[in-house]
């Protein structure tokens, strides 16, 4: 079962991914992080940056790897998964531009950009800790319900709800319907890329999330709730504020568990 950690706010579990990724980094400088973009990551990306320096030391070795890409956006378009990951984690951190990987979403080259993504993964070792958010559809990376617990990266079509949530990041470019500006197509790890990860690392806020937290926490192992793929890992952790765990049917016992975890254990 995948441990669930049900905290007071964002910031609260961005600090405490933070000191996972901090803790990672202090035993393995050259570490392969997996970098999800989105709302729900920032929390956790600025108590990095606070402490980057402070306590995590050298991250110039640190590598990493995006989940995904939008397909066709030009390279330098503000909401482009690869400006994304150089402007809020690439650039504050001070990682290496060269050590980041994110999926090639050129039309060039297209029928390759998953195989060959799939061989740096493979090539830098593996993805040690990967952080993941999750959509209201229950979507993690792009891969949309329906997506096979075996696909590795590849291209996918984004559904409408999708589109929608993430419309609000492409408002400068909005003319006609709110969704228009967002790509229709995308490049994503597959839900088996994201499950050869050694620890994943599940972030969820509010309250438009709580009922893809409990399919992917509680409820049945369903591609239909591709989330649900954590419980298929043997290590994932999932820190969400109380909104997000609104519908959790254990969250007692999330709470018993976490509040007399043992000295010894760390996330
Ligand atoms: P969000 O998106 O972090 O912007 O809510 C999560 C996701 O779509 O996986």
């Amino acid at each position: 079962m995948a441990e669930v950690v049900i905290v007071p706010s964002a910031e609260e579990a961005g600090r405490l991914a933070a000191d996972a990724i901090i803790r990672l980094i202090a035993r393995k400088p050259n570490a392969v992080l997996g970098l999800a973009t989105g709302s729900t990551p920032l929390s956790t990306y600025a108590a990095l940056a606070e402490r980057a320096t402070a306590e995590a030391g050298d991250l110039t070795h640190v590598r990493g790897f995006a989940l995904d890409e939008y397909l066709g956006l030009p390279a330098d378009h503000p909401e482009s998964y690869r400006a994304v990951i150089t402007r809020e984690v690439v650039e504050p951190l001070g990682l290496t531009p060269p050590n980041i990987h994110v999926p090639n979403g050129s039309p060039d080259g297209i029928e390759t950009a998953g195989d060959d993504y799939e061989r740096a993964i493979v090539a830098a070792g593996g993805v040690d800790l990967q952080i993941l958010g999750i959509g209201t559809d229950g979507h993690v990376g792009f891969n949309e319900p329906g997506s096979s617990f075996a696909s590795l990266t590849r291209v996918k079509t984004l559904t409408e709800q999708t589109r929608r949530d993430n419309a609000r990041f492409f408002a400068a470019q909005n003319a006609g319907e709110a969704s228009d500006a967002v790509p229709m197509h995308c490049i994503t790890q597959g839900l088996g890329t994201i499950l050869r990860a050694r620890h994943l690392v599940l972030l969820a806020f509010g309250a438009a999330k709580a009922a893809a937290v409990a399919a992917a926490v509680e409820g049945p192992v369903t591609a239909s709730q591709p989330g649900s793929i954590i419980q298929l890992h043997p290590h994932t952790t999932v820190i969400i504020d109380e909104a997000a765990a609104a519908d959790l049917a254990n969250a007692d016992y999330y709470r018993h568990a976490w509040l007399n975890r043992p000295a010894w254990q760390q996330l």
